[in-house]
Parts: C-alpha cells; sequence; structure tokens
C-alpha cells in the first residue's frame, strides 16, 4: 500500500528533516515502495486518511513531529506510524525530562541545573558555574541538531548562552561538561548497531560540524575496547527503553577520561542525511540505507 514519508514541517530543524526526508523517499523508491512525500507545514494533515495511505513513515525532527503530537494526530486517524509512540516521542524530546528519568533508574547523566524563564534570576549565574565545575554546556530543553546550543566557561556567558537558548524553549537545560569524546549508539528494532566516535575542531560537535562543513571525523568501530563497547550498548538501550522509545532511535552520550558514560539525550527521529549517524553505523553492521530504510518503514508494523 502506499506510504506518506513525513518531511519538513515547521521546527527549527525544517531543512534537515527535508533532507533526511528526501534521502528515504528516494530508497523507497529504488525498492519499489509505493511512496510520496508529505509535508505538515504545507498540508493539512486531514489530507491523509486510512484509505488514502496505509502508513506514515515519520522523518520529522523536532517540535511539532518528533516530539509525541503528529504521533497523536495519527493515531487519531488510525494511520500506523515509524518509530515511538505518544508518551516516548515526548520524553525523547524534552531533555530535561529525559535526565530526570535516567536520575531514577541510576542511569549515568551529568550533573545539571535547570533555568526557568518564568523564575530565571540573572544573579545566579555565578554560583550555576561554580556548582556545574565552571564549564556549562546549555540547552534548550526541546530543541535537536544543537540549535540554540553553547558551551560556556564564565557567568557572564552563562548568562548570554541563557538569554539566547530561551529563545528556543522556556526550560533550559544547563549542564556540567563533560571533557572527553562524544558517542552515539543507534538502536534498530531494538537491537544496538556498532557505536561512532565523533571528534571536532570545533568547541562541540554544533550544527556546523554536524551538517556544513567538512571537519568532523567520524570512527566506526569507535575504537571502544570490546567490554566498552557492550557497555555502551547495553546502557544505550536501556536509556532508549527507560523513556519508552520503540522501533528505532539514536542515543548521545559522552565519556570522560575516565573512561565513565554520560547520557546526553535519546533521539526517536534520527537524522538520514547523507551526513547522519544512523546510516553511517548500519553500514558498519553490513546493513545498506535501503535496508536500514526498509527497517525503520517495518517499526511501523503493528
Ligand atoms: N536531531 C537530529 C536530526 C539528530 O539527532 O540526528
Ligand atoms: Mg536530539
Amino acid at each position: 500500500g502506499r506510504v506518506a514519508v513525513m518531511l519538513g514541517g515547521d521546527s527549527a530543524e525544517r531543512a534537515v528533516s527535508l533532507n533526511s526526508g528526501q534521502a528515504v523517499l528516494a530508497a523507497l523508491h529504488r525498492q519499489g515502495v509505493d511512496a510520496f512525500a508529505f509535508d505538515p507545514a504545507a498540508r493539512p494533515l486531514t489530507d491523509l486518511s486510512h484509505e488514502t495511505v496505509d502508513r506514515v513513515l515519520i522523518m520529522l525532527h523536532g517540535r511539532g513531529g518528533e516530539d509525541g503530537s503528529m504521533q497523536g494526530a495519527l493515531q487519531q486517524l488510525k494511520i500506523p506510524y515509524t518509530g515511538s509512540g505518544v508518551l516516548g516521542s515526548a520524553l525523547a524530546m524534552d531533555k530535561i525530562h529525559s535526565k530526570q528519568i535516567w536520575q531514577c533508574l541510576n542511569l549515568p547523566t551529568a550533573k545539571y541545573q535547570i533555568a526557568d524563564k518564568s523564575d530565571f534570576e540573572a544573579g545566579s549565574c555565578g554560583a550555576i558555574m561554580h556548582e556545574l565545575g565552571n564549564e556549562v554546556m546549555v540547552k534548550p530543553s526541546r530543541e535537536g541538531s544543537s540549535i540554540g546550543m553553547a558551551r560556556v566557561t564564565s557567568a557572564k556567558q552563562l548568562l548570554t548562552a541563557i538569554q539566547d537558548a530561551f529563545k528556543y524553549d522556556n526550560q533550559v537545560l544547563l549542564e556540567q561538561y563533560i571533557d572527553g569524546p562524544e558517542y552515539t549508539v543507534s538502536v534498530v528494532q531494538g537491537e544496538a548497531l556498532p557505536s561512532i566516535r565523533m571528534s571536532t575542531p570545533h568547541t562541540f560537535y554544533d550544527y556546523a560540524a554536524k551538517y556544513q562543513d567538512d571537519t568532523t571525523e567520524y570512527f566506526c568501530p569507535s575504537g571502544l575496547s570490546d567490554d566498552d563497547e557492550q557497555r555502551l550498548a547495553a546502557l544505550a538501550t536501556r536509556a532508549f527503553h527507560a523513556l519508552s522509545g520503540s522501533g528505532w532511535g539514536r542515543v548521545d552520550v559522552m565519556r570522560d577520561a575516565s573512561g565513565n558514560f554520560f547520557l546526553l539525550e535519546s533521539n526517536t527521529v534520527p537524522g538520514m542525511t547523507e551526513k547522519s549517524l544512523v546510516p553511517k553505523a548500519a553500514s558498519a553492521a553490513g546493513m545498506s540505507f535501503d535496508d536500514l530504510v526498509l527497517a525503520i518503514l517495518a517499526t511501523s508494523m503493528p
């Protein structure tokens, strides 16, 4: 039957989603699947019905597409869709709630504080820097692709970064900076794929390092010992399921100088662009891009 590939949308990650969605659509066409592009920012959702479409492959990133609202709407329309459900999508989109759940389960995640636009006091920045080790990552709680993020080393920089992050979300996560490489673990149909290590000359793995220049190095295999690779895979799949993730996704992790892992976030609709990570991990596991897309599509099977 017909597959609608949802792409675009109106989040800050629209451009990334258009790239992901077009790559996925091309793969489906190569595989002979009857699929078409659907941009919810351009057409009313009610153009879809279970008479005209059998399944939706969600390639929307960010709020409105990856946060449970689209998943709930499709559920109301009785159209099966790929990936996580309402709760899993909403939790993973929200970095603060993700960390709170992981903490409750004793899963490792860096120390943090929350800045809430309604009661944030500029005068608290010095104490926050001190409390979090004088090097802090500032993140809008519900954004993706590093949009609105900053790495800061002074109270003055922290204030500017928080004010900037408030443009994207009323809740901002202030997280102790973990000094070490970033790893990511892709999860497809419940199984962890080989981890990838990212190395960037930027101050962190930001939007430009992700999509705009070619300075990022990707290592897969990531260079971990077999033991550490297994430990990381187990941590990532636990973290993914702890947030009610299902189908497929990707968990991002930092590793400090002592070899400890710290969970950053889980993504329920990770990027599928040419530069994206899940396709790299799949390739290392012997899975082609087209097979990966079919595996993602299969997560919509009831
Ligand atoms: N939020 C982007 C698309 C990612 O996680 O890959
Ligand atoms: Mg994300």
